[in-house]
């Protein structure tokens, strides 16, 4: 999909379709809807007139324009109450037009910029939300599917090409700015849903390890793997105790965008990154033991939102790590009741081996902390009570810093993704107290607050470094699609990374 801005006039453009809009009780349409009303003859106002359009969000109707403009057809669109149009709208409306018109004959989609005419909009915002939402709505995992991938008039249908049309010239550079920042992060968020889509046999450690690298490559990003054995001379008892009932390497990555002299980070972005989670010798149930191939998602965020900010170049210092291995069962797996150490000297008593994702990341956030991070943020499918608390709606934000926690809360509401914070009191410290070790990897049974518990034990390694946790267990796979959101893997929390990279730049740009 690529998204472009061209100065023009909607009736005069080459295009398979032309999309314009409608308020919701909006008799007489203004601006390039009218214009194109005037080109046809009056015909949208006549289908408002019929009462075949009243503007509500999500309604559409289609017009031939047999000549009297360039393009063949005309689409409108309802934008809904003007009272409640904002970017998340034009995100969902954008990507729901872009999915409604796969069809075989529609390529090039001309359309009006949603919003760049109202009052209180800002126009560069406006054609960011129309890329993310084009960008986002195209996404599709057909990769597996052979039979779709070899029909021509199946497997590739598609918009190519969404044009946002400008009459005035005046405002095509921040329209192009709007677009490109709005592509990058689209893009960042179906790569991401790209890896985390893909099953584990084929995303072992390994591969993700490579994909990383490719971005990295093509980012001008400096690149670290960490070896098991590299990871052994750093003490990183707590990864390696969850890499050992497997068969595949494991590998620690680090990403770094770095354009302030200086070593210290501004923030670093910390994924879990387990290809697969059968539970280990704690093993899962089978039933939807399949969906634990996304068990990496945390990770797959930091490395999309790499991708995004080595294109925007925040003036930010960004280092990112991924805690990368299968958890298996097997004859040299880790036990329940085994005690290791973190690369900080922690002692953990590891009473579930299911519980993983804390293990990984402790190690993780220490080698984030010694490489420099001024802040960290960890992403992770960590809980499933996290799905128990909020489900699919918002994510679960726990923090020991409340200046950051509002950052991550105002990138996310610029994405139109939901947070909601969990407490964080002391008295939660209790429950993963270990008799035999520092602290335990499980909370005190029949206590509660399982998303809490994860937090807590992260918490332990991070010490005071300002640090939020992102419980993404519940959004990494949706049900159905909506809007900008795919079916399958989300990719929510690429984006507010994204631009939490830009909030945290000493100038804001
Ligand atoms: N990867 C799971 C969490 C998960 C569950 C993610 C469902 C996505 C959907 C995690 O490693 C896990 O198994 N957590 C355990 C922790 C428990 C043993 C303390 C859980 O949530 O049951
Ligand atoms: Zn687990
Ligand atoms: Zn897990």
């Amino acid at each position: 999909m690529q998204v472009r801005v061209q100065v023009g006039d909607l009736t005069a453009i080459e295009a398979d379709i032309v999309i314009v809009n409608l308020f919701e009780g909006v008799t007489t349409p203004g601006g390039g809807t009218g214009a194109v009303d005037n080109a046809l003859g009056g015909a949208i106002s006549r289908l408002i007139e019929m009462g075949d359009i009243k503007g509500k969000s999500g309604e559409t109707a289609t017009l031939y324009t047999d000549g009297r403009m360039t393009a063949p057809r005309v689409m409108v669109v309802g934008l809904g109450k003007r009272e409640e149009f904002d970017y998340d709208a034009i995100r969902n409306l954008q990507a729901n037009v872009i999915r409604a018109l796969r069809k075989p004959r529609i390529k090039t989609v001309a359309t009006l910029t949603h919003g760049a005419g109202i009052g209180g909009l800002d126009p560069k915002l406006c054609a960011r939300a129309m890329a993310e939402g084009a960008v986002m709505g195209s996404y599709r995992f057909t990769q597996f599917k052979a039979s779709e991938n070899q029909d021509e008039n199946n497997g590739n249908l598609g918009v190519e090409t969404l044009v946002l049309v400008e009459a005035d010239e005046a405002k095509v550079s921040q329209l192009d700015e709007g677009v490109e920042q709005g592509t990058a992060l689209g893009e960042a968020t179906n790569l991401t849903r790209d890896l985390a889509n893909t099953p584990a046999n084929h995303l072992t450690p390994t591969i993700l390890a490579d994909r990383a690298r490719q971005v990295a490559e093509r980012g001008g990003l400096e690149f670290e793997v960490l070896e098991e054995e590299d990871a052994r001379q750093k003490g990183m008892g707590s990864f390696l105790s969850v890499a050992r009932g497997s068969a595949e390497p494991a590998k620690m990555i680090r990403m770094s965008y770095r354009p302030r002299p200086g070593d210290d980070y501004d923030i670093a972005l910390v994924g879990k990154g387990i290809t697969f989670d059968t539970g280990g010798i704690s093993i899962k149930p089978s039933a939807n033991m399949d969906a634990m191939k996304a068990d990496m998602t945390g990770s797959a965020s930091v490395i999309g939102a790499m991708q995004a900010i080595a294109a925007l170049k925040p003036n930010t210092n960004v280092l990112a790590v991924a805690a990368l291995t299968e958890n298996m069962p097997s004859g040299t797996a880790t036990k329940p009741g085994d005690v290791v150490t973190a690369m900080n000297g922690k002692t953990i008593e590891i009473l579930n081996t299911d519980a993983e994702g804390r293990l990984v990341l402790a190690d993780a956030v220490c080698w984030a902390k010694e490489l420099g991070a001024k802040r960290i943020v960890d992403v992770a499918t960590l809980t499933g009570a996290v799905t128990t608390a909020l489900g699919d709606v918002c994510y679960g934000l726990m923090t020991n810093n409340d200046e950051l926690a509002s950052t991550i809360e105002s990138a996310a509401a610029t994405s139109g993704e939901k947070v909601w914070r969990l407490p964080m009191y002391k008295e939660y410290d209790e429950l993963i107290k270990s008799d035999v070790a520092d602290i335990k990897n499980i909370g005190t049974a029949n206590k509660g607050a399982g998303t809490i518990v994860g937090a807590k034990f992260i918490e332990r390694f991070v010490g005071d470094t300002p640090w939020v946790h992102l419980d993404i267990a519940g959004v990494d796979n949706m049900s159905s699609e909506k809007g900008w959101i795919s079916k399958g893997a989300s990719g929510m929390s690429v984006r507010p990374m994204v631009h939490l990279a830009f909030l945290l730049s000493p100038s804001g740009s």
